[in-house]
């Protein structure tokens, strides 16, 4: 792009999209885990120089929300409010005054854009450009061809190919709507022909709107120069009007990510059934199995192997870990070469640190377990802290939660906790103590001590073989079930006896 041109881009996303049947505004509708709007967002910063203006309506609130949330990757902005959405002529209506009222103010060309093309691509959008000023051209919309060309508006050629006006979907005539070469609402316009150009559009048309699109024709009636860029990739240029071209939108860009991480040095072992969002980084040599999920901030280092149907959200893991099939994880941290499920869930503020080991069944939550830590199976811990080469045995579980407060559990180093324990918080273990199997802590144990609460167990010689005769079906009568003498009274007697 040549630099003597300054360059503000127009963004519409004003617009209900009634098509949605949505109670989010339409330019918020997410493609891989991006707002459609923070798409166009990032491309217009990608060909301004100047300003960018947003022109907001429906959900108004929503979109400023979402833009003051990002505001750090879009500035400078300018949301500009179109209180009635009379069209998208209008909305640049808006928009022109505000751009040319803010400072810098002067552009000598506006990108006008929509908030719901989110697979247009910053190459594309940069040769729309460079070819507006190649031409020299007052107006250069970009253009693509489609075999189902319906709901867009259609690009009508003179008989020496060169574009003379667009006819919307509903304004078009059989033998229009015929034509395949579509408007994406896509331009790059000269200032001063926007200007006078806003001043005379006129709602004269099917919907009763100010169609932008209007400007194209007067243009042309003004002897001033109009040329398409033709873009062949017809896949880039879907506006997203209903859920079936979102999913459309939404399958296009996924494919995109997973090609993208494949040439980093990623194994997706099939990249139709792994899901990951746009800001997700992942390390070389990493192997995604299918069904993969991975959202939001998600981080995963090298060497790592994250197998079927496991999810991570807004996750942050280190390199060479193991992530076992259908574990999910929030806000969670998993240090080097840790080992995690399968079927484990790591809640919000777990931290997992190197090599330690989180096994089958495991809930844990705010929970840190130091490294070379073990907990294997079915164990929930919550605001517990684990220090290394602790082992926590099958079903520990610790009673955080009084019902009103939750409270911390402490287990320092080389602690040795049996299965089936209970863990009643706040409590602390102290470093190499042991707990024996099936023990309710409600006090402190001190380091090397052994801590037990058990009741002693009975033995009764011959009690399971006396049962077992007679509960035998063969002293039974058949057919007499319900009648059949019960064992308890002799077991109530052995007991009374002992
Ligand atoms: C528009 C074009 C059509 C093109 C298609 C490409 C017009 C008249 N038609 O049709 O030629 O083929 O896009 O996808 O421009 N918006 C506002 N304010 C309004 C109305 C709309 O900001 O008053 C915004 C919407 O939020 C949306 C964009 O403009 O982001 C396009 O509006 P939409 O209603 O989707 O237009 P289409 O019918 O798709
Ligand atoms: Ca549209």
């Amino acid at each position: 792009m040549s630099s003597q041109n300054t360059t503000s881009v127009i963004i519409l996303a004003a617009g209900q999209g009634t098509r949605m049947k949505s109670e989010i505004p339409k330019v918020l509708h997410c493609v891989a885990g991006r707002p459609m709007l923070g798409y166009a967002m990032l491309l217009a910063r990608h060909v301004a120089t100047t300003n960018v203006a947003v022109v907001v309506g429906h959900g108004s609130d929503k979109l400023r929300t979402y833009l003051q949330q990002e505001a750090l990757q879009f500035e400078p902005y300018l949301v500009v409010e179109q209180t009635e959405q009379l069209g998208t002529g209008h909305a640049v209506q808006q928009a022109y005054p505000a751009l040319t009222a803010a400072s810098p103010p002067l552009a000598h060309q506006y990108v006008i854009m929509c908030g719901d093309t989110p697979l247009l691509t910053a190459e594309t959008l940069s040769a729309l450009v460079e070819y507006h000023q190649t031409e020299r051209a007052t107006l250069t919309l970009l253009t693509t061809h489609l075999s189902d060309p319906s709901g867009y508006g259609r690009v009508l050629r003179g008989t020496e190919g060169t574009v003379c006006r667009i006819v919307e979907d509903r304004d078009a005539s059989p033998e229009e709507k015929q034509v395949s070469e579509i408007n994406v609402g896509t331009y790059v316009v000269e200032a001063q022909f926007l200007e006078t150009a806003l001043g005379k559009l006129s709602p004269q048309n099917a919907q009763g709107e100010y169609y932008l699109t209007d400007i194209i024709e007067m243009a042309v009636k003004d002897r001033q120069k109009v040329v398409a860029w033709v873009t062949k990739d017809s896949l880039e240029t879907t506006g997203v009007n209903n859920r079936v071209h979102l999913a459309l939108a939404e399958k296009e860009m996924r494919r995109r990510i997973c090609e993208r991480l494949m040439l980093d040095g990623v194994t997706i072992l099939d990249p139709d059934r792994v899901v990951v969002d746009h800001q997700v980084t992942v390390g070389r040599d990493t192997v995604l199995h299918p069904g993969v999920v991975l959202e939001g901030q998600t981080e995963v280092g090298e060497c790592c192997t994250i197998r079927a149907n496991s999810r991570l959200s807004n996750s942050v893991v280190h390199r060479g870990v193991t992530i076992q099939d259908a574990c999910v994880l929030q806000e969670a941290t998993v240090e080097d070469e840790a080992v995690i499920g399968p079927m484990a869930h790591l809640r919000p503020g777990t931290v997992i640190h190197g090599k330690a080991k989180v096994g089958n069944f495991v809930e844990l939550k705010k929970t840190e377990v130091g490294e070379n830590s073990k907990v294997n199976h079915l164990s929930y811990l919550g605001d517990t802290w684990i220090g290394r080469n602790v082992n926590v045995g099958a079903g520990t579980i610790t009673c955080n939660y009084d019902g009103y407060r939750k409270a911390q559990t402490v287990i320092e180093d080389d602690v040795f906790i049996g299965s089936d324990v209970q863990l009643i918080a706040p409590v602390t273990i102290g470093k190499g103590a042991l707990i024996a199997a099936g023990t309710t802590v409600t006090n402190n144990v001190p380091a090397d001590a052994l801590g037990i609460s058990r009741v002693l167990q009975i033995t009764k010689e011959g009690t399971a073989a006396r049962r077992r005769a007679l509960l035998d079906p063969s002293v039974l009568q058949s057919g007499q079930v319900e009648e059949r003498p019960s064992a308890a009274p002799i077991l109530q007697k052995e007991q009374k006896s002992s």
